[in-house]
């Protein structure tokens, strides 16, 4: 431990005050801090701070919203006015993965802070019939994928499935999918690999301390994937298994379509190097991101980034003007990612979220804020649509392809356990009514296929009212294992048409358990 070479490197860039309180560690808090500090760039993380501050001041006086432009008609694939096309690109996107071109990449190194839970949010169950969790779903459709692409193409395949995670996610997930045995994936197609950390910092540049011998850190946002992609190497891995294209998607959607082949075989057949996906935003104020142009050039504005003002306006039609929300999949080219990763990395600034940040004062005592006192920064998956040479936009429908989990369950809330677990049981009841079954009550009586609304806090027929008036879907789910997509189900409801709630169809049969309860 060179101690004297440490705080002469600490007093150069500004932050003598790391080592305020050393005298007062013990030996073990010591060595922690020292082994932090060494390996840190602080040189880097100056620079860090005053791209994303100049960024951020000329963001706010330059005025996003006056330079955005919404996406144009002819970069734009939809699944409901394209719907010749869909099977095409379908048949495209599964022959891709049956070559092995394919690879999936998770961005899973949040920290889950709106969520409130202690482990990575892919382990969140969900409280579906199953108990499945986001991420036993995901692996579950890949290995579906897998299946159908074989089928298909008459060729073994595998979808290698990358996860970044962070420091403070890698080791809880690497050991929930060992103890889970990869949920029937094999282990070396599932590559972790970890994002880098930040410091907090104050107003004025200084990292801030959480506790005396303690830097406040958090993960690097999901853009911190290209830096991490280049430190791990996962670019050669992925050349060495012939990957061509990349699926990237963020971990709490429950009805992300991981590997989605109709998005993959619309963003091949369009030449596209770089691609999103995107539903239509129907409230200004719902907290997405949207695609659009700014200064002639692709990239999302975050919910965070635009003002309310622009967020209303709307087209003659009556559509919100900016309405591409970014569902947070994305499809690159091989190519186009390696040159991400050895070319663009560096010129993609951090943004800034102002935050309250817990912290100690000169007395070493531990305060916590109640307005914004310091950043963190984050680079964002998606700022790399500038560097694309030919982007394309990919609309899909909401209630089949989206529902993140964001929130903690609250009464009124959005984006939680409950309202993610009904739109997956809403998607599959729609699958088994579209394959030509339908439901009984315990009374042996049909139910209605589109639940009825009745007056707050009644029960319908068929359905179960909320206290608001909106209806809970009949309880059913259908294991990825079994249809990916609401493939393959005529066979099952053609011996077997009517079905109870609470219904689940998996690898081992249906099973059917009348119940009220949800
Ligand atoms: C994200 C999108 C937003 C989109 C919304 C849809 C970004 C920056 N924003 O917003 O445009 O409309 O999803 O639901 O993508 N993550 C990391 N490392 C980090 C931080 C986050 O891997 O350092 C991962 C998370 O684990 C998660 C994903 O990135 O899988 C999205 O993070 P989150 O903070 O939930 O993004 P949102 O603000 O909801």
């Amino acid at each position: 431990m060179d101690l004297a070479v440490l705080a002469q490197r600490l007093a150069e860039a500004g932050q003598s005050h790391l080592l305020q309180f050393w005298d007062q560690l013990s030996p073990e808090e010591k060595e922690d801090l020292y082994s932090e500090l060494e390996s840190m760039d602080f040189t880097e993380i100056n620079g860090f701070f005053e791209n994303a501050m100049m960024t951020f001041t000329q963001g706010h006086q330059e005025n996003v919203d006056a330079r955005m432009e919404p996406v144009p008609r002819e970069i734009l694939g939809s699944v409901t006015r394209d719907v010749e096309s869909l099977k095409d690109w379908e048949e495209e996107g599964l022959h891709c993965i049956s070559q092995n071109k394919v690879a999936v990449l998770l961005l899973a190194g949040g920290q889950g802070t709106r969520l409130g839970v202690p482990y990575p949010k892919g382990m969140y169950d969900l409280g579906l019939p199953s108990h499945k969790t986001l991420f036993q779903i995901q692996a579950e459709r890949i290995l579906k994928l897998e299946q159908l692409a074989e089928k298909h193409h008459k060729a073994k395949c595998c979808i290698p499935w990358y996860i970044m995670t962070s420091g403070r996610t890698m080791d809880t997930t690497k050991e929930f999918f060992s103890k889970h045995k990869y949920f029937g994936l094999k282990d070396e197609n599932v590559i972790f690999f970890q994002q880098g950390m930040l410091p907090a910092m104050d107003f004025n540049g200084k990292i801030i301390l959480e506790g005396k011998g303690k830097l406040s850190m958090a993960p690097d946002g999901n853009g911190g994937l290209y830096r991490s992609l280049g430190a791990h190497r996962i670019v050669e891995d992925m050349e060495r298994r012939g990957t061509a294209y990349i699926y990237v998607y963020c971990v709490d959607n429950i009805l992300v379509k991981v590997a989605d082949p109709t998005f993959i075989g619309f963003c091949v057949r369009k030449g596209a190097d770089c691609g999103a996906k995107v539903v239509e935003k129907t409230n200004p104020t719902e907290a997405v991101g949207v695609v659009c142009k700014v200064d002639g050039r692709y990239q999302v504005v975050e919910y965070s980034e635009i003002t309310l003002a622009t967020a209303e306006k709307r087209s003659p039609d009556g559509r919100l003007l900016f309405n591409a929300s970014n569902v947070a999949n994305h499809f690159f080219t091989l190519p186009f990612l390696k040159d991400i990763v050895n070319v663009h990395e560096p010129q993609l600034r951090h943004h800034v979220a102002r935050k309250k940040i817990p912290h100690v004062d000169t007395r070493g005592n531990l305060i916590e804020p109640d307005k914004p006192n310091g950043i963190k920064m984050e680079k964002f998956v998606f700022d790399i649509f500038q560097f694309a040479k030919k982007f394309v936009v990919y609309e899909v429908l909401r209630e089949d392809e989206f529902s993140p989990l964001k929130n903690a369950d609250s009464q009124d809330g959005k984006d939680n356990p409950t309202t993610a677990r009904h739109a997956l049981m809403s998607l599959h009841h729609r699958w088994i009514l579209n394959a030509g079954g339908h439901f009984i009550d315990e009374n042996g009586t049909r139910m209605p296929a589109i639940p009825r609304h009745g007056p707050a806090g009644t029960l319908t027929p068929g359905s179960q009212n909320l206290k608001d008036g909106t209806d809970l879907p009949i309880k059913c789910e259908i294991s990825p294992l079994v249809s990916y997509g609401g493939e393959g189900l005529e066979e099952i409801v053609k011996v077997h048409p009517e079905f109870h709630p609470t219904l689940v169809i998996d690898e081992r049969g249906i099973h059917e358990q009348v119940s009220n309860g949800l």
